[in-house]
């Protein structure tokens, strides 16, 4: 998920976390928008207007641009030309005031002005967020159309733990991004619950050793988050732990064997299932309870390895209302492989995906491949990333379903 191209105001009012905002505003750059900042007369105590604007590359707006813009719509320019309207942190003042509608400083005027998504992350002190007056303003904005995410329970300002935290920078834009693309982005999986499995598994030796793959569950992650954006509720069964910046039920596994134990116990509640991690085929024939010590003059060690289940293809055969993908990992034949695989594990989709390269595959962020359905239907996918390549899956699956 990015913010390509995305305008975003970003409204800083008086609260100490006001500091961190200079990062907040180079997460938003990063990620392909252009950032405007306004800030109050307040919050200027708090975050120098310089380091601002030298990050966003854009002059700070602060009230005095109410009296020096001489534009037709001076009041209205800065709304006008927003997709999104962040306030963070939003005092219990300034949210008072956007609950009222008053416009009485630049900050409340772009908000009552616009008629795009504003979203409010409050903080201040515990007894100030918790008064019934906060609490019915913050009820006010929910009514009127507002986002309101709730503050943290941390340590404040004034030195002890409690709700009233700004989340940091990097949790504001997570909320943001997903928010924003469950709002504005169209959402032909609402209503669907996706299962999405992720990584190499690893299969013990003994205590310390274990045999794997270069699985790095990028491109499970990817996939979680690609289906979130398009409306789903997710569940995520992965044998790594990676960032994930999405709400999603997550289940950790280990081996092939706790992956099917999971696999099964949630496949009959799924609409889709999305098979992106690499078990293992093979598991130690007998795992040692001790750790295996070398002996005097050993030179080799033979291990007997004895195949593990093939998850995929103990599913049901029939799943007429679910749909199931799988992921054929190819260093050779990669079409002809994945075509007996598709029909083999009885599979709606499965995306033959080249491994054993430097530039895509296992364990990098970029990957490319062939969708191939069921019904014969093929769609290319040229190197991309592996974020991308989610998003191009998850649409040429909709489009297939006809969602
Ligand atoms: N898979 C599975 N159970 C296994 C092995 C693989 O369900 N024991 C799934 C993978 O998650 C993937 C698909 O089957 O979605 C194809 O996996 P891949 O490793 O390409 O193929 P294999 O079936 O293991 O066949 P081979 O190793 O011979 O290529």
């Amino acid at each position: 998920m990015n913010l390509r191209d995305k305008h975003i105001l970003l409204i800083i009012t008086g609260g100490i976390a006001a500091y961190k905002m200079p990062l907040l505003v180079r997460l938003f750059i990063k990620a392909g928008a252009e950032v405007k900042v306004v800030v109050t007369a307040a919050a200027q105590e708090f975050v120098a207007v310089k380091s601002l604007a030298i990050v966003s590359q854009h002059p700070v707006y602060t009230d005095q641009y109410l009296q020096t813009n001489d534009a037709d719509l001076a009041h209205l320019d800065l709304t006008l030309w927003a997709d999104l309207i962040v306030v963070a942190p939003a005092t219990a003042n300034t949210i008072a005031k956007a609950a009222q509608g008053l416009a009485d400083n630049l900050a409340t005027t772009a908000i009552l002005a616009t008629t795009k998504p504003v979203y409010f992350f409050p903080a201040m002190n515990d007894q100030m967020y918790q008064q019934p007056a906060t609490q019915r303003n913050l009820h006010q904005l929910i009514a009127d159309g507002r986002q309101v995410f709730e503050p943290e329970t941390g340590f404040l300002a004034e030195g002890y733990q409690a709700k009233g935290r700004l989340p940091e920078p990097a949790t504001i834009f997570n909320l943001v991004v997903q928010t924003y693309w469950r709002q504005t982005q169209p959402q032909p999986l609402a209503g669907k619950r996706v299962l999405v499995t992720a990584g190499g598994t690893r299969e013990a030796i003994d205590p310390v050793r274990y045999v794997s793959n270069h699985s790095s569950g990028k491109m499970g992650y990817a996939l979680a988050t690609a289906a979130y954006a398009a409306g789903a509720e997710v569940t995520l069964i992965s044998s790594v732990a990676r960032p994930l910046t999405i709400p999603a039920k997550v289940i950790s596994v280990t081996s092939a064997a706790e992956l099917m134990a999971q696999i099964q116990a949630e496949f009959s509640q799924q609409d889709l299932l999305l098979m992106a991690a690499a078990p293992a085929d093979f598991r130690s024939a007998q795992p040692a309870t001790q750790k295996i010590k070398k002996q005097a003059g050993q030179t080799d060690l033979t291990l007997t390895l004895t195949k593990n289940p093939d998850i995929l293809a103990s599913l049901p055969v029939a799943h007429p209302d679910q749909f199931v993908a799988g992921f054929a990992a190819e260093t050779e034949n990669l079409l002809t492989n994945a075509q007996t695989k598709l029909t083999k594990k009885h599979l709606d989709l499965i995306i033959a995906n080249p491994v054993g390269r430097q530039d895509s595959g296992f364990n990098v962020d970029q990957n490319q491949g062939t969708l191939l359905f069921r019904d014969g239907h093929q769609v290319t996918l040229p190197l991309m990333t592996k974020d991308l390549m989610a998003t191009e899956i998850i649409k040429q699956i909709c489009a297939y379903l006809k969602l």
